[in-house]
């Protein structure tokens, strides 16, 4: 069984979740997916509009998605690795060349991201149309 691993904060999912994670999946056959806490997205100042519990329930019913795990620190991966048996590592190309030292565990492959899409792009959308309907 080979399995793959990525890691990300899937928060307000859309396509370019989807796509990265029906990508990652093909490598393989087993994904599991490190989900970045509430904790370690404060500490990255990143703000999710659903809480970890939520972003958990809806990624594990993603049929590419095997398992999910939380990511607490940046400094776990390799153990995860290694807990997992993971033999590919996955990230969006935004990530490029970040986890090479990662290939000394397991192949570390980046996936090219979907464009025009972000869930930053999509609060914005949002925060712009709110505006735009109280005005
Ligand atoms: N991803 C992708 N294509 C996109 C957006 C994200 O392939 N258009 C990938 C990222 O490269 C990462 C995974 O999806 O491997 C999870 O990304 P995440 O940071 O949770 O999503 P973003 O939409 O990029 O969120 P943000 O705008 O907050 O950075």
């Amino acid at each position: 069984m080979k399995t793959v691993i990525t890691y990300g904060t899937f928060d307000i999912l859309h396509i370019g979740h989807i796509n990265l994670l029906r990508r990652a999946r093909a490598l393989g056959d087993r994904l599991v997916v490190g989900l970045s806490s509430d904790e370690f997205n404060r500490g990255k100042h990143k703000s999710s509009l659903l809480n970890f519990e939520n972003r958990k329930v809806v990624l594990e019913s993603i049929r590419y998605v095997d398992e999910v795990f939380p990511e607490h620190n940046w400094e776990q991966k390799v153990d995860d690795i290694k807990r997992y048996g993971a033999a590919v590592f996955v990230m969006g190309h935004d990530w490029e060349g970040k986890f090479d030292f990662l290939s000394e565990f397991c192949q570390v492959r980046y996936l090219p991201r979907t464009e025009s899409i972000s869930t930053t792009e999509i609060k914005q959308s949002l925060a712009i149309s709110v505006v735009g309907v109280t005005q």
